[in-house]
């Protein structure tokens, strides 16, 4: 490895980041990222802290799952690439098609189409949704509808139906035909609803407003995500999901869920469609399904979809998609080992608890401090903490406030992410009680030095 000085000094010299302004990656050089043990990680200087973000949701067995990286070497060696395009196949797709048919069977989901990441997922799903109705001579079905606040990747497709204007302006225009319905966020929206469960209903009739106004026969599907993540952490009050689903059954629409974040056991249930007992048409996947150690991803397809494609006769199911690295090996095979983990430490109900310990040490860091608008969570391991310049008027932070805090924080043990005026908590599903009083101690001492 280089020396420090050198990596620090070089950074944002021979490289951009994602999701950052270049000049910013210059000014405020980021924290180098060096070596990562359990649920901490460590940098390029020895300073040692609870990752609170997870990798970035997807290290949920933390960073020393043996069998994870095991699979992977062994892979290597074995067979490190070969296509699944059509006419060659390889053992570890199949092996890991048959064990996500028995994780997903619950959910009503019996085939799946590899990925190399959540975006790809999204945009799989919204491809395969158009060419389902196109099968079923429904060849006007092309729009899509998805939720504002809503965070479904950057290919044209998902940034086309994702709900948040940071991730939109600067590339528009975007794919014409998709519109987009109030989120279900009781701390503000446009109908000033503060009770979760008449806001859900309201937004519901929003939806279905937008259908009439659309026409039901010009919409392919609805993608949202079980409980928006990068949007700031929404949980929907439990009648939404189902409402959802309700509707767009109603008139035909297929059912996106988005759950590159929420499968896999984030929520504390193995998927987010599950935590809402709804099931979902098409789910994406990506993620945790390899913790976050390869790039990799799986679109999860419901039975009734599936018979549709393999009932075709005239060709048109014929899948004109998919990518270089769809069921790499490699991956497929991290995929399994971690599918396999992630069973045999039910990692859901430690998500459960842990989250709920979270949640509650957030609320009281909300008794302490008035900078904080609101506390979002309650369902696993993701939580937000929304910071508001005033309590009464809900007037929005500055831009540095956050930023100091995270500072802060990190200094103090943990390194939370910062997104906009939310704080963003996603950490890995392995984490311990001692790991949440770490969080919250970082958090209290950045909130204090404010
Ligand atoms: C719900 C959701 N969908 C899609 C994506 C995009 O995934 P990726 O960054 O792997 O392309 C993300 C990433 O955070 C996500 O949270």
């Amino acid at each position: 490895m280089k020396d420090s000085n050198y990596l620090k000094e070089r950074n944002a010299k021979s490289i951009w980041h994602p999701m950052a302004h270049p000049t910013d990656s210059l000014n405020n050089p980021p924290t180098i990222v060096t070596e990562a043990e359990g649920t901490s990680i460590s940098d390029v200087d020895g300073h040692q802290v609870v990752d609170a973000v997870g990798g970035l949701w997807n290290v949920n067995l933390g960073y020393s799952c043996e069998p994870v990286k095991a699979a992977i070497a062994n892979q290597l060696d074995r067979l490190p690439y070969y296509s699944i395009f059509r006419g060659t196949s390889n053992d570890c797709v199949i092996e890991l098609g048959d064990m996500l048919q028995d994780f997903f069977a619950p959910d009503g989901l019996t085939r799946a189409f590899y990925t190399s990441g959540g975006s790809d997922s999204v945009e799989t799903a919204l491809r395969l949704s158009r060419q389902y109705h196109k099968i079923k001579g429904q060849e006007a079905r092309t729009k899509y509808l998805s939720l504002k606040k809503g965070y479904h990747g950057t290919h044209f497709g998902g940034a086309s139906v994702n709900g948040n204007a940071n991730f939109r302006t600067a590339y528009e225009p975007l794919m014409p035909g998709c519109f987009h319905i109030p989120a279900p966020y009781t701390y503000r929206n446009p109908f000033n609803e503060t009770d979760p469960e008449r806001l859900a209903q309201l937004c519901l009739q929003a939806l279905e407003d937008e259908i009439a106004f659309q026409g039901a026969n010009t919409i392919a599907a609805l993608i949202m995500e079980p409980i928006l993540g990068a949007g700031g952490v929404i949980p929907p009050h439990e009648s939404f999901m189902p409402g959802v689903r309700k509707i767009c059954d109603q008139h035909g629409i297929l059912l996106i869920a988005d759950e590159v974040i929420t499968a896999f056991g984030r929520t504390g249930s193995w998927t987010g469609s599950r935590h809402w007992g709804v099931k979902p048409d098409f789910m994406c996947t990506a993620k945790a399904i390899t913790n976050g150690y390869f790039p990799f991803g799986a679109v999860m397809i419901a039975d009734h979809v599936v018979e549709v494609f393999e009932r075709d006769t005239e060709g048109k199911a014929a899948i004109g998609h998919g990518y270089t690295y769809s069921g790499h090996p490699v991956g497929a095979a991290a995929a399994i080992a971690c599918v396999t983990e992630t069973l045999r430490l039910n990692v859901k109900d430690n998500a459960a608890a842990r989250g709920q310990q979270l949640f509650e040490g957030l609320q009281k860091l909300y008794d302490d401090f008035d900078v904080i608008g609101d506390v979002r969570g309650g369902h696993g391991l993701m939580c937000a903490l929304e910071l508001v310049s005033d309590r009464t008027t809900k007037k929005p932070i500055d831009k540095a406030t956050p930023v100091k805090l995270q500072k802060a924080a990190y200094e103090s043990g943990a390194m939370i992410r910062v997104s906009g005026p939310n704080v963003i908590l996603s950490p890995p599903l392995v984490l311990t009680a001692e790991d949440v009083d770490t969080i919250l101690a970082a958090l209290r001492s950045g909130f204090q030095s404010l």
